[in-house]
């Protein structure tokens, strides 16, 4: 019993440590890995994640527009982050995680 649980244990650190490069959408790993040096410093003009009164006009969009612009890239934005080989999905986890704390 004892070693099953630890072998479990073992399986899902692995797996947690995969999902950033895996095709399972983990969003604060994305966002972590692809969206954070911007969207936490706020780097040329983007919304800093948390801040608010930056999102509610954005969020107002609806999400399925943030989702097109984050894939698609909108002014100083690049698409995907820049991270072209981010499926759209890993992206939509990534937007999910971003406007989470402002929802
Ligand atoms: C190189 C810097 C940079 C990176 C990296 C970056 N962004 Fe952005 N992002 C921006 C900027 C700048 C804007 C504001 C664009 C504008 O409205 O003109 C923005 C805006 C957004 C918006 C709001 C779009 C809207 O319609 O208002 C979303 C959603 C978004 N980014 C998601 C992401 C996600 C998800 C990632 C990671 C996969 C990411 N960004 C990575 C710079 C960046």
């Amino acid at each position: 019993m004892n070693k099953l649980s630890a072998a479990l244990l073992v399986g899902a650190a692995t797996l947690a440590f995969a999902a950033s490069a895996q095709a399972e959408a983990d969003g604060e790993a994305i966002y972590n890995q692809a969206c954070m040096a911007c969207h936490m410093t706020g780097a040329a003009g983007a919304p800093i994640r948390g801040d608010a009164d930056a999102w509610a006009p954005r969020v107002e969009q609806g999400i399925d527009t943030l989702y097109t612009h984050a894939i698609e890239g909108i002014g100083a934005m690049p698409p995907k982050g820049g991270q072209m080989g981010l499926s759209d999905e890993e992206v939509q986890a990534a937007v999910d995680y971003m406007v989470e704390p402002v929802l």
